[in-house]
């Protein structure tokens, strides 16, 4: 059995090599992104370990199918940028890695909220001009605020827990309801009824095309004027033209968005030669009330060491024994 693993970052690489040698499987390490062109590099291998960020060939398990491979393992959550109907069609299993670290992306979405509470931007740019007065940019605290949790999920529940030792008060929206949280009493029927209820609106959900622009234009109207909203999930979820009319108007307070919607061309790139075109994306990140980040909130020790080693897990479980415990569903 021998493996191949496209998009590795040197922060990884320590990790493969020791999965390699204790589980004694040849691993093949590629730091480009799945292309058309790198594609062939896979022929002679048992699966492909790769990411869900980046844009797949059109052919992708066509051509894997056409060399033999039976596996796929992504190594995060997300499977979005897969065409889950082919993999079915050529008889491919993809897995993902469901839960490497719930905690790394609960706790930076509560940072990215703290940021923008205590107005970080602004302040970090008036040091930079030597002004260090305060007014009026004064805070607020989190356990004066409501926070509504969209996705009481792994990481949803996490988001809570860290609210809960802040001393918010808690409202959530998820169409699967937790029964201990049911027991809590956090529920709220629909997400309507939710936003315009709370103060901060954390989203903790999968991005799917039946949800996408779950936050438009519409529902940003029916949140609380100077509300904020915090995105950790998925770019596709907020309309991020009307985030930036309601940013921009001060219908919103502020956002704090680790994910946006036309993210896959911008972040985890190095655009300093050519700059970011993106238009809609730069009069986002220059506002006061935003905080933007290139999808880092996955990105701890642990959550990097836990994607590797449970992504090679289920690669091996897969060719072994034909399944795994985090195969995704094909369509
Ligand atoms: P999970 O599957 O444990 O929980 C997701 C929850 O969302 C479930 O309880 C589900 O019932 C709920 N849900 C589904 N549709 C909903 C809807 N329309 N409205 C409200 N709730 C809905 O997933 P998780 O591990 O908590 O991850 C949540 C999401 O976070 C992932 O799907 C992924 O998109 C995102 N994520 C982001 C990063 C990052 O680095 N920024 C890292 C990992 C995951
Ligand atoms: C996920 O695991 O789904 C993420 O969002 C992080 C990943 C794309 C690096």
């Amino acid at each position: 059995m021998k493996f191949i693993a496209y998009n590795v970052r040197q922060d990884e690489r320590a990790y493969f090599e020791n999965w390699s040698q204790e589980n004694n499987i040849e691993i093949k390490l590629v730091a480009d992104e799945v292309t058309s062109k790198n594609l062939s590099l896979s022929k002679g291998y048992d699966a492909v370990i790769s990411f869900q960020t980046g844009i797949y060939p059109a052919e992708f398990f066509e051509t894997l199918a056409s060399y033999g491979i039976k596996d796929v393992s992504i190594r995060n959550v997300g499977v979005d940028n897969l065409d889950l109907a082919e993999a079915k069609k050529y008889g491919i299993a993809v897995t993902n890695v469901p839960a490497y670290s719930p905690n790394a992306i609960a706790e930076f979405s509560v940072a990215i909220l703290l940021q923008l509470l205590r107005n970080q931007n602004i302040f970090r740019k008036r040091m930079a001009a030597n002004d260090y007065r305060w007014a009026p940019f004064v805070g607020k605290e989190i356990r004066a605020l409501t926070i509504g949790i969209v996705g009481t999920g792994r990481i949803g529940k996490v988001a809570i827990d860290i609210y809960k030792g802040f001393g918010a008060k808690i409202l959530a929206f998820d169409p699967y309801h937790d029964p201990k949280l049911e027991s809590e009493g956090i529920y709220i029927d629909t997400l309507e009824d939710l936003v315009a209820k709370v103060d901060v609106l954390t989203l903790h959900m999968p991005g799917s095309d039946k949800d996408g622009h779950l936050i438009d234009a519409k529902m940003i109207e029916k949140m609380k004027d100077g509300a904020y909203i915090i995105n950790t999930a998925r770019g596709s979820l907020i309309d991020a033209k009307a985030l930036l009319t309601a940013l921009k108007s001060g219908k919103l307070g502020g956002a704090g968005l680790d994910t946006y919607e036309f993210e896959t061309p911008i972040f985890n790139h190095d655009l300093n030669e050519t700059g970011v075109k993106d238009e809609l994306f730069k009069e986002l990140v220059a506002l006061d009330n935003v905080v933007m980040t290139p999808h880092i909130a996955f990105y701890t020790e642990t959550a990097v060491e836990n994607m590797v080693n449970i992504a090679l897990d289920s690669a091996k479980s897969v060719i072994e024994t034909g399944t795994a415990p985090t195969l995704v569903q094909t369509k």
